[in-house]
C-alpha cells in the first residue's frame, strides 16, 4: 500500500487492518501486529518510553550520532538523497542535516497524520533541501518510485526498528534497501544482546509507562475492529526469548472472557496469551551476516562504552 492518505478516515485502509487484526485473534496463538501500538496515544507512549533512564537505547544512539557525526558524515558522504525510514517527527534526520547535506530528504513514515506536518516545518528552516514525504506501510513493501528521487540514496534506519521484524522480514526489508540505494547505503541503529536484568527494565519499566504501551494496543484494535476489549482485563508481559535472541511483548488475560467484534468473537481462558511484539537483539557478527545475505558489505560500526548498541553503514 503506497498513498498518502490520512489515517482515520480511509475506508479501504481501515477495512484492511480490520481484516488484518482479526486474523491475528482468530490464530490458534493469538497476535495484534505491533504497528497497532502506535495509534496517537500509542505513538506518545513510545515517546515517554523513549525519555525513560531504563529504556536506553535512545539515549545511547543519540550519544554515538553526536560523538561520531562528522565520522560518520565522512563515511557515509554528502549530498545525493536522505530517505528516512519510520521518520517520526523527522528530528534524528534532521540532526543530520549540517553534516550530510542531503539535496533531497525523503521522510516516510507509517502514517500521513504528523508526517506532512513536520516535514513542513523542517522546509522553513532548510529551504535548499528538497523535501517530500511518503506514508507507506514499509514493513509489507518498500518501494521508492524513481519520480521521486534518482539520485543517490542514503537510507537512514535508527531506533533500533529493524528489531521489530523477523528474520525474514528484514531480509525483505534490507534487500529491497540495497536493490533501490542507486550507489549510496544505509545507515541503521542495532540493538545488541545484554543481560537480561537490563532488557527487562527497559521492557517493563517501574513507572509502567511500557505496561500502558502494549495495553493501548487494545484500544487501537477497538478503534479498527470494533471489538470491545477492556484494558483492565489483561496484564504486561515480558519474556527473554534466548534462543531467538529477542525480548517478547505479550497481553496476559486476567480472567476468562469472550472479545466480540462485528461478525466474530474469540473466547480466552485466564491465563491466555495475546503476543503483541518480538523486539530481536544482535550481535555485530549476526547483523553483519544479515547485511550480508541480502548483498550489503558493512563499511563501519561505531558503538558505545559498553556495547549495548551499535550504529552501523553498509553499502
Ligand atoms: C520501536 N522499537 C524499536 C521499540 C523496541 O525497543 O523494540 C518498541 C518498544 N516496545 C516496547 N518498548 C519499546
Amino acid at each position: 500500500m503506497q498513498t498518502s492518505f490520512t489515517f482515520k478516515h480511509n475506508l479501504t485502509v481501515d477495512n484492511h487492518f480490520a481484516a488484518e487484526i482479526e486474523i491475528g485473534l482468530l490464530s490458534q496463538s493469538a497476535y495484534i501486529s505491533p504497528k497497532f501500538l502506535y495509534d496517537a496515544l500509542g505513538s506518545q507512549l513510545f515517546t515517554a518510553i523513549t525519555l525513560l533512564p531504563e529504556y536506553y537505547p535512545t539515549n545511547i544512539e543519540q550519544n554515538i550520532f553526536k560523538r561520531y557525526r562528522d565520522q560518520i558524515a565522512k563515511v557515509v558522504g554528502v549530498g545525493g538523497t536522505l530517505i528516512d525510514l519510520g521518520a517520526g517527527n523527522c528530528k534524528k534526520a534532521e540532526s543530520f542535516f549540517d553534516s550530510l547535506q542531503p539535496k533531497h530528504y525523503l521522510a516516510i513514515d507509517f502514517s500521513a497524520e504528523h508526517l506532512q506536518d513536520a516535514v513542513n516545518k523542517l522546509k522553513g528552516k532548510y529551504p535548499h533541501i528538497f523535501m517530500q514525504c511518503l506514508a507507506t506501510d514499509f514493513s509489507k513493501q518498500l518501494i521508492i518510485p524513481n519520480s521521486l528521487t534518482s539520485t543517490k540514496r542514503t537510507f537512514f534506519y535508527p531506533g533500533s526498528s529493524i528489531g521489530n521484524f523477523s528474520n525474514s522480514e528484514a531480509m525483505q526489508l534490507l534487500s529491497q534497501i540495497k536493490s533501490q540505494a542507486k550507489g549510496g547505503g544505509l545507515l541503521i541503529g542495532v540493538d545488541l544482546i545484554k543481560d537480561d536484568s537490563i532488557l527487562m527494565a527497559a521492557y517493563d519499566d517501574p513507572l509502567k509507562v511500557s505496561a500502558a504501551f502494549n495495553l493501548n494496543i487494545l484500544r487501537s484494535a477497538n478503534l479498527y475492529l470494533g471489538s470491545n476489549f477492556k484494558v483492565e482485563q489483561f496484564s504486561h508481559t515480558v519474556r527473554i526469548n534466548h534462543k531467538d535472541s529477542r525480548v517478547e511483548l505479550y497481553l496476559e488475560v486476567l480472567e476468562d472472557l469472550t472479545v466480540l467484534w462485528p461478525g466474530n468473537s474469540r473466547t480466552f481462558k485466564k491465563g491466555d496469551l495475546i503476543h503483541t511484539e518480538n523486539s530481536h537483539k544482535f550481535t555485530i557478527d549476526s547483523f553483519k551476516r544479515l547485511l550480508k545475505n541480502v548483498g550489503f558489505e558493512t563499511s563501519q560500526i561505531w558503538t558505545d562504552p559498553k556495547n549495548y548498541y551499535a550504529v552501523i553503514y553498509a553499502k
